[in-house]
């Protein structure tokens, strides 16, 4: 869970922050990001597959994934720390090299990856492409070949294993678009066409199932037909070096929900690699882990600016909107919310934000202490997907975002201005 969030005398604090005065102080909507949490997260990571290391002699790479949340800082601090990077774009790798990962931990996921993409990834030389199609693969052999290179590719394939979590956001089962059959012999297929190419290195299976898994025995499925196919390839000869499992591990939006932690994810993946010690010759593990590791150091605060009171229910309207934070309305996603000064008395509101869009609502029927105009209240676990999906729709820029630890609080995104909301637009002279 969330360690950082703390109610001390009725008022909520972040690392020890009070969020009133956060708020009060640099503005609201907010975003609010714990360095504490984060640095948590990840070492719980480390600590649990250090046993993956120990097992198999073999590396455990951890590659955080940048689309939950790629802010400069944020990713800065997790290079620091010595994660690696899962990127999906040009942008996110070039976020991923200022943020100095060394290439041998960068890898490349995504189903388009456009040529120039892959030009970036040759020339940085990262570890491997997830390649998510045949046609991928013959442009990377392509590419490379042009350049002069090699390029490193590993192949995600569809194991079809039933995530059980929400519809958008699983990715392994048949009728996925992403990955390589392997039922069917395409993913096989794809390997042998590689082997025969002369520009690239097969080094890897690649895997990932869906996010915001809260049951560990969809990760037991995928590493065992993972690993199945690892045999299957050794005894074809072809020896695999990286497996990656992807990520995918929920965090307790349910306050009273319990969620399997890093230490109950490595204990079933290593227990799994490990029923094929004497089958196959154990490959490195890398992980692609997003949420897991930002999730809960995210707090956006929002202030109460109306409230109104119809016969069907109570409305607290605040100023951070589904711009902000759009989980809840396109995924009707569960986040807690709390006001920052916690007073006695309870009662049940609706809480939603102020773009004209009826999604537009963080929470509906919940029974909190009351709120008064003017009060600050705090959206919790939206440090993964809220601010990287934020965006201007009605005309609204993007907000702040502060980092706290120990030492202190930073900011670490600016508020976007009304310029930044037109900036790349352009009036053609008959219109001036
Ligand atoms: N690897 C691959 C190939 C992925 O597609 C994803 C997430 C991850 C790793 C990281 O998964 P995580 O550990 O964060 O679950 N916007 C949605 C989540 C979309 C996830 C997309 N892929 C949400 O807000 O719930």
């Amino acid at each position: 869970g969330n360690d950082m969030i703390t109610i001390e005398d009725g008022f909520l604090k972040i690392d020890g922050y009070s969020a009133e005065e956060l708020a009060e102080k640099y503005g609201t909507p907010l975003y609010v990001m714990s360095e504490n949490q984060i640095v948590r997260n990840y070492r719980a990571y480390e600590d649990a597959f250090k046993e993956y290391k120990k097992k198999t002699g073999k590396d455990f790479i951890l590659c955080y994934a940048y689309k939950a949340n790629s802010n400069l800082a944020i990713t800065r601090l997790l290079s620091k720390l010595g994660s690696g990077a899962d990127v999906v774009s040009g942008g996110e790798l070039y976020i991923a090299r200022l943020s100095k990962v060394p290439p041998e931990k960068i890898v490349f996921n995504g189903n388009c990856k456009t040529e120039e993409e892959i030009v970036m990834g040759i020339e940085n030389n990262i570890r491997a492409f997830n390649v998510d199609s045949i046609s991928e693969l013959i442009l990377i052999d392509k590419i490379a070949g042009e350049m002069g290179s090699e390029a490193n590719v590993a192949f995600r394939i569809n194991p079809d294993v039933d995530p059980k979590t929400h519809p958008k956001i699983s990715t392994g089962l048949k009728r996925s678009k992403f990955g390589l059959d392997v039922q069917s012999g395409m993913a096989m297929k794809a390997i042998k066409m590689a082997l025969d190419m002369d520009n690239v290195n097969v080094v890897g299976l690649h895997c990932h199932i869906g996010s915001q898994l809260t049951d560990l025995s969809p990760f037991v499925e995928e590493t065992r037909k993972v690993m199945d196919f690892v045999m299957e390839l050794e005894k074809e000869g072809i020896k695999i070096e990286d497996i990656n499992l992807g990520g995918g591990l929920g965090i307790p939006y349910h306050k009273d929900k319990d969620v399997p932690d890093p230490y109950q994810l490595a204990e079933v993946i290593i227990n799994t690699v490990m029923e094929y010690e004497d089958k196959v010759d154990l490959p490195n593990l890398l992980l692609e882990p997003g949420r897991s590791i930002v999730g809960t150091a995210g707090v956006l605060l929002g202030k109460v600016y109306h409230i109104k009171e119809t016969p069907y229910g109570k409305w607290i309207m605040i100023d951070a909107g589904m711009n902000d934070m759009m989980r809840p309305a396109i995924y009707d996603a569960y986040h807690e919310i709390v006001p920052c000064i916690l007073r006695e008395e309870k009662e049940v509101v609706n809480i939603a934000g102020g773009l004209c869009e009826s999604s537009d609502v963080f929470g509906r029927d919940r029974y909190i202490p009351k709120v008064e105009v003017g009060d600050i209240v705090a959206i919790l676990d939206v440090g993964a997907y809220g601010i990287s999906m934020a965006n201007n729709y009605n005309g609204r820029g993007r907000p702040r975002v502060v980092l706290t630890n120990d030492k202190g609080v930073f900011v670490i995104r600016e508020r976007e201005t009304y310029g930044d909301l037109i900036a790349k637009d352009i009036v053609p002279r008959h219109l001036l």
